[in-house]
């Protein structure tokens, strides 16, 4: 599999910045590879992306040394989507994206009925991005994102701003793009117990440094360390432990469930088995 991204001792300090925001950076993006990135808020998640996607240093004043690269194009979006909307409708703001890259209208036209399918949005062309709810503001940002068909998705705290149920939506649409179009994607995020379900990798970025980059069955099973570092366990993850603490799971034989359904499988299994017993 070849490498997307990659950064190599990245180092950057904010004009005004006291110490490195980041100290260090190495890291390697394989294609198709859905990547979680947590850590505390100001530890340098969002400056990352930035440094991925080429903003910094190109547009902030600072200090940089170290090499990224990136193989094709990249789409980035941010926290709040609703300050990077400028078109009046959702299809002028996807549109955006496509014009400055000289296509036609009618290719622009069917792109933009694709991306749009693709969120799930078919039917919001003219609709006004600021009018919609959360959910479906974040999925326009994306698709403005995806239109130019980047190879690489960072999408930074992409449910932070959102209620239940359009985080539920943001969420559902990166399993898809993973599922279906084996998008490579980095999602900062806090929300540890959604990346558990569908991330391949985790990175823990602390004061500017990777201090855990590994496959995300070993990342959660670091429960002493993600608690150390204030990253919050999802409860699978926690529940899995308790049992293999009981005895009643076993960590060699038994992988930590991702998700409730396959939880559920399992401790159905463990039933029939007759190694658990309904009172
Ligand atoms: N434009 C900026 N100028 C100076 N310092 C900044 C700027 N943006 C972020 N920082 C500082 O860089 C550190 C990392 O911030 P950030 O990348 O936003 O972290 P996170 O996204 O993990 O919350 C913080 O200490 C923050 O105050
Ligand atoms: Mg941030």
């Amino acid at each position: 599999m070849s490498s997307v991204l990659s950064l190599s001792d990245v180092c950057w300090r904010y004009e005004d910045g006291a110490s490195w925001t980041l100290a260090g950076i190495d890291l390697s993006l394989t294609e198709g590879e859905v990547v979680g990135l947590v850590g505390l808020s100001g530890a340098g998640k969002t400056t990352l992306l930035l440094a991925m996607a080429g903003l910094i240093p190109a547009n902030y004043a600072g200090q940089f040394s170290g090499r990224c690269s990136v193989q094709g194009e990249l789409g980035i979006v941010f926290q709040d989507p609703e300050t990077q909307f400028i078109g009046l409708t959702v299809e002028e703001e996807i549109a955006f994206s496509l014009e400055n890259r000289g296509q036609d209208d009618r290719a622009i036209e069917r792109r933009i009925e694709d991306v749009l399918a693709l969120v799930g949005l078919s039917g919001f062309a003219s609709r006004s991005p600021f009018e919609l709810s959360g959910g479906e503001k974040q999925r326009v940002a994306i698709a403005s994102a995806l239109a130019h068909a980047p190879k690489l998705l960072l999408l930074d705290e992409p449910t932070s701003e959102l209620d239940p149920k359009g985080a539920r939506e943001v969420f559902s649409l990166i399993r898809r793009l993973k599922e279906e179009e084996r998008m490579t994607i980095l999602v900062a995020s806090h929300a540890t117990e959604e990346l558990a379900q569908f991330c391949d990798r985790m990175l823990l970025i602390a004061d500017g440094a990777i201090v855990m980059d590994m496959p995300a069955d070993a990342f959660f099973s670091q429960v002493a360390s993600l608690d150390a570092h204030g990253i919050h366990v999802p409860d699978m993850v926690r529940l899995y432990h308790a049992l293999c603490t009981e005895g009643v799971l076993d960590e060699k034989t038994t992988p930590c469930p991702r998700t409730v359904e396959d939880m559920l499988t399992l401790w159905q299994s463990l039933v029939r088995k007759g190694e658990v017993a309904i009172p």
